[in-house]
């Protein structure tokens, strides 16, 4: 068969999500309890080494072109500006992006960009330091804001933020949020909040909706949908702000689901292959790999977990159950 990553649905996966750990020193309260979590030990994360090996497998033979690193919080892995190099060295050269809460972006910024980094997706969810420290329950809200400047300082560009509203918390900042994003020159997402908590605690009146979103947004801003950009297979609707160039991006994923253009597939820290966030099937790559098995074999492997990917996340089913892994050990 052909040499990439296709589904049932003709679907095709170019953009690997790569989660390097499921620790996060935040407990963003849409994705886990204050207390944590039992952390994968050790010995079953993928190393360095193997993961270096599988990304360049998926750019090397099954033609992945964007690889994003993800967590839990990847800056928390101590071999990142390495592995960053090495997938920057791989032929052909994939776009390399992260996705981070931005504590410890104020020291790791210039190094990651050094090593080949190409952009970063922060996310922000508050402009207040105490809201912050009641989403997140941690005191980091300034640490936060020092990784944003030295990303951009470093010449990661676009820095773009992630912001997940939450009713009765930060849902009045919409606003504020785009007004700070406009000021600085990062481009704004506002993400549906999914049900991916560890707690199980999403419902779907909790969640603020994309219409919601939109409607907020539109009670102080001039908002028109983005005609001059094709949305490809990006989760964003993007609008164009107040006449632009600026813009200001929508991910719905529940209410206005982009499962039809999906071009993921993910690998978690402990080396399982997912075909979706929603997956509820894993493909273990890691041990694989560790009884000695063949690059020929791993990309057979990885083909066939693709290949059984399913339409859609089915959140709309009365059948839905909530994937066992949640967000923080798929990768966000
Ligand atoms: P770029 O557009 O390339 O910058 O990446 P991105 O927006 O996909 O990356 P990011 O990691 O910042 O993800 C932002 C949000 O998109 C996440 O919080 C999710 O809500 C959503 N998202 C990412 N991947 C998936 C996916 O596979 N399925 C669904 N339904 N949502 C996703
Ligand atoms: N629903 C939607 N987005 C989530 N994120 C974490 N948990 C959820 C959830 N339950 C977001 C983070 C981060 C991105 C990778 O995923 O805010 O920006
Ligand atoms: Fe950490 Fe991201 Fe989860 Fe927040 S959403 S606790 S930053 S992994």
């Amino acid at each position: 068969g052909a040499p990439v990553l296709v589904d049932t649905f003709g679907r095709t996966a170019t953009d690997l999500r790569v989660s390097l750990t499921d620790r996060c020193n935040l407990r963003c309260s849409y994705c886990m309890p204050p207390e944590g979590l039992d952390w994968l030990p050790k010995p079953e994360l993928l190393t360095d080494d193997e993961v270096v090996r599988l990304v360049g497998l998926a750019v090397g033979e099954l033609g992945v072109t964007e690889v994003r690193y993800t967590g839990g919080e990847p800056l928390l892995r101590r071999g990142l500006p390495d592995i960053v190099r090495r997938t920057a060295e791989l032929a052909p050269r994939p776009e390399i992006s992260l996705t981070t809460n931005g504590i410890g972006l104020g020291r790791l910024a210039g190094p990651l960009a050094d090593a080949g980094l190409d952009r970063v997706n922060v996310s922000l969810d508050t402009l207040d330091r105490a809201t912050f420290k009641r989403l997140a329950h941690r005191d980091r809200f300034e640490d936060v804001l020092a990784g944003l400047e030295a990303a951009r300082a470093a010449g990661l560009d676009p820095v773009k933020i992630n912001a997940v509203l939450m009713r009765g918390i930060n849902d009045q900042e919409a606003p504020a949020l785009l007004r700070f994003c406009l000021e600085h020159g990062y481009r704004l997402r506002f993400i549906e909040q999914m049900p991916l908590d560890a707690q199980h605690g999403w419902t779907r009146d909790g969640m603020i909706t994309a219409d919601e979103i939109l409607e907020r947004l539109s009670a102080e801003f001039d908002l028109a949908p983005d005609a001059a950009h094709d949305r490809g297979s990006a989760p964003a609707e993007t609008f164009v702000v107040g006449g632009g160039p600026e813009t200001v991006g929508v991910i719905g994923s529940v209410t206005r689901p982009f499962c039809g253009a999906c071009d993921r597939v993910r690998l978690t820290a402990d080396g399982q292959v997912r075909n979706c966030l929603f997956a509820t099937e894993e493909s273990n790559l890691r041990d694989a790999m560790r009884a000695g098995a063949a690059d020929e074999e791993i990309v057979e492997r990885w083909r066939s977990a693709v290949r059984a990917k399913k339409a859609g996340h089915g959140i709309d089913d009365p059948s839905f159950l909530q994937p066992a892994r949640p967000m923080s050990a798929i990768g966000g």
